[in-house]
């Protein structure tokens, strides 16, 4: 789980990529959240400490919460409005607009860094690059945060190989790092543990609120569900009860020349 993004056709990149909508209430009840650490590196990327944050293609809320919680002025933007709507009920307080990362509805210069959690895969890199080169003020920062299994966990590892997008282990190395632009400095990497209380059932939740399996028919995702339950009752690690769910996080930040 965690790699959403795989070599495929346009039309079913599209097709994956507004999946999310119809397991809007799923996704904010089983994604992980993020851990501060990551975020507060992200932060220190930046020329200046930052104050006005937008969290792009925010989904539900979940990179939202963790950048509500240091204290920042933060702004959501995301396309999806089952997604938005999760969102409001989750965060009133915040400005939640409905906006693409090619296209994104703020002012020139008007925020200080801008988040992407697990959702740069979609974006069509090149514009979405200028556009957010475009709404950062300059020594701001980008940062993409990417949640991934820790594959080194053998029962992990094992999931992740039976269930995961065919992607596999080199693409978390590879294709999400920022590609080079030049309204941006190199980007930087950085890697954090993290986990998710996780039991059987809700795991396989989790699963199925990832988009090679929300886009499936619905006999095929039935059977991913059914044999990733069958798994996961057959592991010491997960058959029964609590069990932490472990994760790494990559980070990328490049700061706005
Ligand atoms: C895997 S979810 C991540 C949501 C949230 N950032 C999180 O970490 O939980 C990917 C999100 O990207 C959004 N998305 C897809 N294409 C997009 C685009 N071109 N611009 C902005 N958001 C997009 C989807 O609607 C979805 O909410």
């Amino acid at each position: 789980m965690g790699n959403e993004s795989t070599p495929i056709s346009h039309e079913l990149r599209a097709k994956r990529a507004t999946s999310f909508g119809g397991a809007a209430a799923a996704y904010a009840a089983h994604r992980p959240d993020y851990p501060i650490a990551a975020v507060r590196w992200g932060l220190s990327g930046a020329a200046k400490a930052p104050v006005n944050v937008l969290d792009l293609a925010a989904g539900t809320g979940k990179l939202t919460t963790t950048l509500v919680e240091q204290g920042l002025t933060v702004t959501a933007v995301e396309p999806d409005e089952q997604m938005l709507a999760q969102l409001r009920h989750a965060l009133p307080g915040i400005t939640a607009l409905d906006g693409h990362a090619e296209r994104i509805p703020l002012e020139t210069a008007s925020v200080d860094a801008v988040f992407v959690g697990q959702a740069f895969h979609w974006f069509d890199a090149e514009p979405a690059l200028t556009e957010i080169s475009r709404v950062l003020r300059p020594g701001g920062v980008l940062v993409t945060l990417w949640n991934y299994d820790d594959l080194s966990v053998p029962w992990v590892a094992e999931f992740g190989e039976l269930f995961g997008a065919p992607t596999g282990r080199t693409w978390a190395a590879s294709a999400a790092r920022l590609p080079d632009h030049p309204n941006f400095a190199p980007s930087e990497q950085e890697t954090f543990r993290h986990k998710q209380r996780r039991t059987a059932e809700s795991l396989v939740a989790t699963l199925a609120t990832h988009s090679h399996v929300l886009a499936a028919a619905s006999e095929e995702r039935a059977a991913i569900l059914r044999t990733a339950q069958e798994f996961l009752a057959g592991r010491p690690e997960t058959a029964s009860g609590e069990f932490d769910r472990p994760i790494v996080v990559t980070g990328f930040r490049a700061r706005r020349r």
